[in-house]
């Protein structure tokens, strides 16, 4: 039987760092196994916001690598960036007339990124979900892996799948699931444990980065915010202590272990011994991949050469299925 089909896409605004590893990538790299993949780098995403030219190309580029040395295998998953494939924009448009206003006006992220001025905000960002339902259903994919930030947008593109099909009576498009894989890891700044790891963050003392040196790497753990306390005991105790949370979350999640495993083995112990402890993990688990990332970037010709091909990929999947869409609505 052919696998289940995933897709999932990443933007390409700004550089990828620990959060976005541990949270999102790293389950990616390990879906290989049992789904047949489609990565998209969503460029066309990108540029609901603002994006310089110069630094949407770089950004696409630095991404691409980034997923690469994480482990996404470009010969065996699709990998490409999402303005090559043609079909993602048509379907948009056909979506952009299949949901209704009043479903992207109860979008919670529209609101939040378009703030106060929405008068001002683009028109793309009101129907970035179309979009985002059109990269899911251009595959027919059924798998999507997600954050909680993305659950409200994959559940418009399963509305958006129904209604094109009650409308045109067919059974062309899939409901796609959200695939949770175990706790998602939540990754918080190292200056402040109650915000998300961001790479809008002005500080960069404030993020551990994918392109990061083992001295980056060492530097950041041993500035990253603590608390005056002692080392935990218990898991509850560390509720309400959102650096040391973090700390001890990052810890076991580059080491495959839970919490209280951390937790278990660190009790009695300083900061400084703890510390210790992650860079030393920190540094061995991601200097291979940060030193893999660093490679790449200086070899934009290669990267360009997989994005082509996976994107070749990318359109004979895509292509039929457009087609069909076409022939539903009545394209002639
Ligand atoms: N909106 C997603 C994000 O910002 C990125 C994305 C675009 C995506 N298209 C997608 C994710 C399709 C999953 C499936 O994280």
């Amino acid at each position: 039987m052919a696998k289940p089909r995933v897709f999932s896409g990443v933007q390409p605004t700004g550089n990828l760092h620990l959060g976005n590893y541990l949270g999102a990538i790293r389950n990616w790299v390990g879906l290989q196994a049992d789904y047949e993949c489609i990565y998209c780098v969503v460029d066309m995403h990108a540029i609901t916001i603002w994006q310089d030219p110069a630094d949407l190309a770089r950004a696409t580029r630095e991404v691409t690598a980034s997923l690469i040395a994480a482990g996404i295998d470009p010969t065996h998953s699709v990998l490409f960036n999402q303005s090559k494939v043609a079909a993602h924009a048509e379907t948009a448009w056909i979506f952009n007339c299949v949901a209704r206003m009043g479903w992207l006006n109860r979008m919670t992220q529209f609101k939040e990124k378009a703030g106060k001025d929405r008068e001002n905000a683009s028109v793309g960002l009101f129907a970035y979900p179309n979009l985002m339902a059109a990269d899911i259903l251009a595959y027919q994919a059924t798998h999507v892996p997600v954050g909680e930030d993305q659950k409200q947008h994959l559940e418009l593109a399963r509305d958006i799948a129904q209604k094109f099909n009650f409308d045109y009576g067919v059974e062309h498009f899939p409901a796609p699931e959200p695939l949770i894989l175990g706790e998602a890891t939540r990754v918080m700044s190292l200056r402040d444990g109650t915000k998300k790891m961001s790479k809008s963050d002005a500080s960069d003392q404030s993020r551990i980065n994918l392109t990061d040196s083992a001295d980056d790497i060492e530097l950041k753990i041993r500035r990253a915010k603590t608390d005056p306390a002692a080392l935990p005991e218990t898991v509850e105790e560390l509720e309400t202590r959102p650096e040391a949370r973090n700390l001890y979350t990052i810890h076991a999640a580059l080491g495959d272990e839970s919490v209280a495993d951390v937790v278990a083995a660190f009790a009695g112990k300083q900061f400084s011994d703890f510390k210790k402890a992650m860079t030393e993990r920190a540094v061995s688990r991601l200097g291979p991949l940060t030193a893999e990332m660093r490679r790449l970037v200086a070899d934009p010709g290669y990267i360009d050469q997989v994005l082509r091909a996976g994107a070749e990929r990318a359109n004979a999947i895509a292509e039929p299925i457009l087609a069909e869409t076409k022939r539903i609505v009545g394209f002639i």
